[in-house]
Parts: C-alpha cells; sequence; structure tokens
C-alpha cells in the first residue's frame, strides 16, 4: 500500500467587511469600481424588493461591469428551495455567465441564504455580496456564510459554509419595511441580547416603540451591535463546531415549528416560541431562573411576537424533525441555553447541552 498526503491545511483568508450606512448604494458601487471582484454580475432579488431596490442597483452597475442580469423570484420561504435555485442557476448559465462574474444577493434572508448557496456551487463557486434590505437579514442570515435551501426535510438541510466578499447594510432600507418585518428581525435582535449582550436586552426592553417608529440612529446601533456579536462568534467558529452554537438559542424547537406550520408561520414568530421553550427547558432543568424567562417573555409579547405555538401539533412529530436537524448529533437532540440575560451555560466547554426526548415532552 502506498499513502500520499494531500496537503491542504486551510491558510486562506475570508475575512470581509461588514459596512454599515445610510444610502449606502452609491458608495458600494464607486467601492467596486475602484476595486472590481468580476467583470460581470448578477443581482439575485425577490419579486418586492426588485421594484424597491434591485432596477436600480442595476443601472449603477451597468455603468462600471460589462455585463449585468437582473434576477428575481417570488418572495416568500417556500421560495428557498431546488427548483428555483436551478431556475436561477440555468438562467445565468443561458446569459453565458462564467466564473469572471460574480453575484450579488439583495434582499432578506430568503434571498441571501439562496443566492448565496448560488454563488457557493455556480462552476464551484463564484464570490457573492450580500445586500441585506430586512432587519433579520443586516442582523443575522447576510453575516457567517451560512448559506442554504430547505426540503420537505426541513429547513436549511442542504447547504454549504461560503463567506460573501462583504456585507453592505443601508440602514435606510429598514424604514420600507411593515411592522411584521422589523418583528421578524426583532426576535433575532432579543436573541443576541439574550445569549450574549445584557445591556442590548434591556435596550430593546425600553424602546421597542421607538423600533416600531424606525429610529433610525436607535436601528444602526442595534444591527452595528448585533453585526459585532455575530462577527466576533463566527471569527472564533466559522464552521460551528462549538461557541456558533449560542446561536442557534430557540431556533431547535423553533425550526420544528416552522417546518410543521409549512412556513405559514414566520422564522421569528417560530423562533420567539423556540425561546419560550426552550427557555422553560432551561429553567425546568435548573440552569436558568424563572424570572429571567418571564421578563424575556413580557419584551416578546410587547413586540407582538408570539410565546405559544398557534395550532395543534403532535410533540412526537417536532421531536422527530428536531432529530434530523442539524443540530442533532446521532440522534440525540442538542441544545444552547441561557443561564442568565445576556449569557449562555456552558459545561465541559460546550456551549450545547444534550436534552432528553422526556424533557422537551414535558414542555409541550
Ligand atoms: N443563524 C445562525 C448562524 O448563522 O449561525
Amino acid at each position: 500500500m502506498s499513502t500520499l498526503r494531500v496537503n491542504l491545511k486551510n491558510n486562506a483568508d475570508n475575512s470581509y467587511d461588514i459596512k454599515i450606512g445610510q444610502d449606502m448604494f452609491g458608495d458600494f458601487i464607486s467601492g467596486l469600481k475602484d476595486d472590481p471582484i468580476a467583470h460581470s454580475y448578477v443581482i439575485v432579488t425577490d419579486s418586492n424588493v426588485r421594484e424597491l431596490y434591485g432596477e436600480k442597483l442595476k443601472s449603477l452597475l451597468d455603468e462600471i461591469a460589462d455585463k449585468t442580469l437582473l434576477l428575481d423570484f417570488p418572495a416568500g420561504e417556500m421560495q428557498k428551495n431546488r427548483e428555483v435555485k436551478s431556475e436561477i442557476e440555468d438562467r445565468m448559465l443561458e446569459a453565458g455567465f462564467g466564473r469572471d462574474s460574480a453575484l450579488i444577493a439583495l434582499g432578506g434572508g430568503v434571498v441571501g441564504d439562496l443566492a448565496g448557496y448560488v454563488a457557493a456551487t455556480y462552476t464551484r463557486g463564484i464570490p457573492y455580496i450580500q445586500v441585506p434590505t430586512t432587519l433579520v437579514a443586516c442582523v443575522d442570515s447576510s453575516i457567517g456564510g451560512k448559506t442554504a435551501i430547505d426540503t420537505p426535510h426541513g429547513k436549511n438541510l442542504i447547504g454549504a459554509f461560503y463567506q460573501p466578499q462583504s456585507v453592505i447594510i443601508d440602514i435606510n432600507t429598514l424604514t420600507t419595511l411593515g411592522p411584521e418585518e422589523i418583528r421578524e428581525g426583532l426576535a433575532e435582535v432579543i436573541k443576541y441580547g439574550i445569549i450574549a449582550d445584557y445591556e442590548l436586552f434591556e435596550l430593546i426592553e425600553k424602546k421597542t416603540g421607538d423600533i416600531f417608529n424606525y429610529d433610525i440612529n436607535l436601528l444602526s446601533l442595534i444591527v452595528e451591535r448585533c453585526c459585532r456579536i455575530k462577527g466576533d462568534v463566527v471569527e472564533n467558529d466559522e464552521k460551528e463546531s462549538n461557541l456558533r452554537k449560542i446561536l442557534n438559542f430557540g431556533h431547535t424547537i423553533g425550526h420544528a415549528i416552522e417546518n410543521h406550520s409549512n412556513y405559514t408561520l414566520t422564522h421569528g414568530n417560530s423562533i420567539s416560541i423556540g425561546m419560550v421553550l426552550e427557555g422553560l427547558i432551561a429553567v425546568n432543568l435548573g440552569i436558568w431562573t424563572e424570572d429571567d424567562l418571564e421578563r424575556v417573555k413580557s419584551v416578546f409579547i410587547n413586540a407582538g411576537l408570539p410565546v405559544e405555538i398557534p395550532f395543534d401539533i403532535d410533540p412526537e412529530k417536532l421531536i422527530s424533525s428536531m432529530k434530523i436537524d442539524k443540530k442533532s448529533r446521532a440522534g440525540v437532540i442538542e441544545m444552547s441555553l441561557p443561564e442568565a440575560i445576556g449569557k449562555i451555560y456552558r459545561i465541559d466547554g460546550k456551549y450545547a447541552v444534550k436534552i432528553d426526548d422526556e424533557i422537551i415532552r414535558e414542555v409541550f
């Protein structure tokens, strides 16, 4: 037998900037002109965002690029699937986009996840830039390189870790969101407060009304604070071997609820319920206090987020879905749980706790 080693110690530098400001598109395009990442650019967006910003961004790009293409698909989580991914790829291939192209993901989390995954696999990988336009995408999905599509078996089950070249956050885009979309993002923002930032949690607790009034300074501060937390976590654990699991608080139960509602219950609403139920597990395990959980529930309720599953569901079905979720290991469900507002529980250096099915049945 002979053994030949292929040495591939990962020494690539995947670092990137997150730029946060107002009226960012002009600066973004000048930056690309001075420091292009490709000859041709494909903007991938959804039907809502195309009207708002897609055409405008394309006309700016037309001035600096050899070739541009603007592609959209109907808005909604149900579109984050294999078929839509193939359609985008086929349109890009038909239009002759090659490895010298880059992709711009313009929109919310669905656009970012799907377009990022197209970029990860198109001609074995082309660069891409995240331009998030929703609060949830600004504070969470555009940062950290998780790209994915959903399957009937669950959410985000097929995908890749593939970091963007940069993230461009124009806070002004948040002012065109409806209260429902602000609420979606707020669920993730509150999550950051619970897992890592007590002061952020207190700020949301005190200023929920101002957020819904689109206070730009407050939104900028919140987005920047969340991006800093997410950036730090991803820097320390890009592929989610330990620390990054803290970002999954509320998502183990939340994803199962979201999937079982057939995505009629939105991500923000689902993880809000997920955080309450996972919080209850933490309380039942003696890790967290009931007072903290009640305080968190009040913040969700004040923001108009749900704290209970709004339909009948067989807990066994939810448990089975949690077992095929990426977060479970060898059929054992794992969760990251808080021990205080602003701090995730850690045992033997690990941020995820194995949870017995019986404990989950109890909280349902
Ligand atoms: N949304 C969780 C993560 O990016 O790890």
